[in-house]
């Protein structure tokens, strides 16, 4: 456990930075811990595997921090935005989160403001950590594979392209045997949704990432997928699906195809 620190604290204490990064601005703190206490924040808890100025949070990119806070009902994650990020409110992308939610995708988004999003926490590995795991058995990876795979046919069926699934080396967690798509930041109902395609390239064309496959399942034909996934791209329907989950070894056939995650 952490070190907790009640959010009337935050202002002054060297936490302050976590939200105003990477400049500390007095006024934005108190801002910001007013949207916060607004959003039922009670305290944060200084915890993850990331550094901030010494101070451990849970993730950290370009337009957010993010950290384990408790609120009333309970533990949360609140991400908050960066004061030099490219976006001037988080209201777009909590927006494109609770679209994702409607198809049970992403953390459940909890609430949000200008400048915070407030959701379910996750605590799980990437999923790039969790493969490099020498003890499972082949079928767990699967499943899971297959869980993954099947959000992202979701957000495909919805019409939400997530953006940033063809580098979703931070983007995705695994929670037990859940996993869970993160930052819906770049995400748009505006365009094309190709997150199927981009999710299979980067799990199964990505060299690094068909290292770590190689040893759960039968690594497809490179040149060969690339075709199916055009097949697929242009139906997006349930048998070019099919068979590309077959095509990556994650299914077996019509029959297993009925088990559902
Ligand atoms: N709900 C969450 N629970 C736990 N960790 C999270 C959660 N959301 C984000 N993170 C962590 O914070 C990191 C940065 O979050 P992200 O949404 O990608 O921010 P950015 O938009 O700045 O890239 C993620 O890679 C992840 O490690
Ligand atoms: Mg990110």
């Amino acid at each position: 456990m952490g070190e907790i620190i009640p959010l009337k604290k935050i202002p002054e204490r060297s936490a302050a930075i976590l939200f105003s990064y990477p400049k500390l601005d007095p006024e934005e703190v108190l801002k910001r811990v007013e949207e916060a206490r607004e959003l039922g924040v009670e305290a944060i808890e200084l915890r993850g595997r990331h550094l901030i100025k010494g101070l451990p949070v849970l993730g950290k990119g370009h337009t957010g921090v993010v950290l384990a806070v408790k609120t009333k009902n309970g533990a949360a994650a609140l991400k908050i935005r960066r004061v030099d990020a490219d976006r001037s409110s988080f209201r777009r992308e909590a927006e494109m989160l609770r679209i994702a939610n409607e198809a049970s995708v992403g953390p459940r988004l909890i609430g949000a403001s200008d400048n915070l999003i407030l959701m379910e926490l996750v605590e799980g590995q990437y999923l790039t950590e969790w493969l490099s795991n020498p003890g499972f058995d082949p079928g767990v990876v699967k499943r899971i594979l297959r869980r993954l795979l099947d959000m992202a046919r979701r957000l495909d069926l919805i019409g939400l392209d997530h953006g940033e699934l063809s580098r979703a080396h931070r983007h995705i967690l695994i929670a037990g045997e859940k996993p869970v798509i993160l930052d819906f930041e770049s995400s748009s109902i505006h365009r094309r949704a190709s997150n199927i395609t981009s999710l299979i390239q980067y799990l199964f064309i990505n060299e690094g990432n068909r290292h770590l496959l190689e040893g759960w399942l039968k690594l497809p034909d490179r040149h060969l997928l690339l075709k199916r996934l055009k097949d697929y791209k242009s139906t997006l329907s349930e048998e070019d699906y099919k068979a590309l989950l077959t095509f990556c070894d994650i299914v077996q056939g019509a029959q297993e195809w009925e088990i559902k995650a």
